[in-house]
């Protein structure tokens, strides 16, 4: 059973904490993090701008600090989530040997969106764009993980 979900970005400050408060918000109970490919905002909370955009729709991100993902990651989640094909491919660089743990697209579980990428909010400004695309993933990957719920 997929119970521990990682989600992972560039920085820890935008889309992936975004993505940890909506998804906590669809499945309590389940384990949510995340973190950031690089090192850049290691222990700031999430960016203003975002962290407004997400309040107006009842999501709280004001607790959240950034962190580096890491490879015990691999084992202290089901799941790992990517906002775009570089954060997988800098993930899949830090798999374990032997690890089993699936690393996957978020965009995936929204086929619906045509989106192959979340993009970044940091530089396209536009940060109600990437929360309605990441409600849309999270709910698909609901879907996915919480069958019939
Ligand atoms: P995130 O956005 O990866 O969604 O957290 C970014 C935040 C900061 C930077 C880049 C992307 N930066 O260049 O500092």
């Amino acid at each position: 059973m997929t119970t521990r979900i990682l989600f992972v970005c560039l920085g820890n400050i935008c889309r992936s904490p975004a993505a940890e408060g909506i998804a906590r918000a669809l499945m309590p109970g389940l384990e949510i993090d995340s973190a950031g490919t690089s090192d850049w905002h290691v222990g700031e909370p999430p960016y203003g701008a975002m962290q407004a955009a997400a309040r107006s729709r009842g999501i709280d991100l004001g607790s959240l600090r950034a962190r580096q993902v890491q490879p015990g990651d691999f084992r202290r989640f089901d799941l790992i989530v990517a906002m775009d094909s570089d954060h997988l491919s800098k993930i899949e660089a830090l798999r374990p040997a032997g690890s089993e743990t699936p690393a996957r697209l978020f965009t995936d579980y929204a086929p619906e969106t045509g989106a192959d990428h979340v993009p970044d909010p940091y530089y396209t400004r536009d940060f109600d764009a990437a929360l309605d695309l990441i409600e849309a993933a999270a709910a698909g990957l609901k879907r996915s993980v919480l069958p019939g719920t």
